[in-house]
């Protein structure tokens, strides 16, 4: 994902910046306040896996010091996601924001488990933290939904989350049986060797955690999901869902009820002429159903390096807009 954010920032220059830092454990660690060059980074990457070939002032920095000393005034987060801890992310994103730095992630930890601590500690030192890529990758549905659609009264949202479960439903409809769909799905790179998160309903439970406390202001965390995954569904219940004009789809969902939020993933058998029916393979979904305007659909990619750098574009794009183009 950090290729892809530098792809697209080289590529597209979406914004004037300077790139001072970039820290990684194994591809080495680079920091010059006069930033260093995007093109020479990825070529180096690409021929090598490393970076640490090039020349700059300062090297070798772990995550901790180059947040503290990189002189940086935004901090991008993309180490792996860990759902149980949430580190090393959580921390990262802590010490940047006590730092007064605004910061983006794509990792999903931190804020299906410490959403509320964190945004707390970002408001308290007038920090921005974006996190559109944690959400269907670059498919701008937290911007959407938090943006504009703040005054239709959201009820409730629906949505196909995690690529790799649909890939196998989709398989699965088209005749083949769950462990062979599995399988071509580790094989083609979508789901990885141990797929637990993904057909276990993990991956999208963090998902719906945090389009619940990021669009609905709950204070959810992945444990209050309710969660059930795809490895119980045999082939026969799919053809007898599709028998009675539905399909089935994991689902996350999240509904207003009373005072209260149900928070939920599980295999739910969609009527065809529904639009979670029509998404096939990887590609992920949300309904939002609002009070003014019905149901609204948004559909796109839900992973991959350049959709997910893109988010992070979009998330340094609105950080630019509210800092009115300055410098903090
Ligand atoms: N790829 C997608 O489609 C997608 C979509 C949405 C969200 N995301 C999220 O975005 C993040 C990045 O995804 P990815 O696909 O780029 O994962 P990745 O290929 O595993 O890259 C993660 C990078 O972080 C580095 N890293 C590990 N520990 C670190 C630390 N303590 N400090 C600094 N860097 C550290 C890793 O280095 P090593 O090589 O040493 O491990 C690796 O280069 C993940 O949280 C992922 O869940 C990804």
């Amino acid at each position: 994902v950090g290729q892809g954010l530098v792809r697209i920032l080289r590529d597209r220059k979406p914004f004037p910046f300077a790139l001072v830092a970039v820290s990684d454990p194994a591809k080495g660690s680079l920091a010059d306040p006069e930033g260093l060059d995007p093109d020479a980074l990825l070529r180096t990457v690409s021929d090598s896996g490393r970076i640490d070939s090039l020349a700059a002032p300062f090297r070798g920095w772990e995550a901790t010091q180059t947040i503290a000393e990189s002189g940086a005034n935004v901090v991008v987060e993309m180490s792996p996601t860990d759902l149980t801890t949430g580190e090393p992310a959580t921390g990262h994103l802590r010490h940047a924001i006590e730092m007064g730095l605004d910061v983006v992630t794509t990792n999903k930890g931190p804020l299906a488990l410490h959403y509320r601590e964190l945004t707390d500690l970002a408001q308290s030192r007038d920090v921005l933290v974006g996190m559109e890529g944690t959400v269907l990758s670059g498919t701008p549905v937290l911007a959407f939904g938090r943006e504009l659609l703040k005054a239709a009264g959201i009820r409730s949202i629906s949505g196909i989350l995690n690529g790799t479960t649909n890939y196998i439903l989709s398989r699965m409809e088209a005749g083949a049986e769950y462990a062979e769909a599995l399988s071509e799905a580790q094989r083609k790179g979508y789901a990885e060797a141990d797929p637990r998160g993904d057909v276990e309903g993990s991956d999208a439970a963090a998902k719906v955690a945090i389009l619940a406390n990021h669009l609905l202001g709950a204070d959810l965390r992945l444990g209050d999901v309710e969660r059930e995954g795809i490895a119980g569904i045999a082939r026969a219940e799919i053809e007898n869902a599709r028998a009675a004009g539905k399909r089935i789809k994991l689902v996350g969902r999240l509904e207003t009820e009373n005072e209260g939020l149900r928070a939920s993933v599980r295999p739910a058998h969609v009527p065809l002429d529904h639009p979670l029916a029509s998404v096939g393979g990887v590609s992920n979904a949300l309904t939002f159903e609002t009070e003014i305007l019905g149901e609204v659909t948004v559909s796109g990619p839900g992973a991959g390096r350049m959709e997910t750098g893109y988010a992070v574009v979009s998330d340094l794009l609105s950080i630019l807009r509210e800092r009115g183009g300055r410098r903090r």
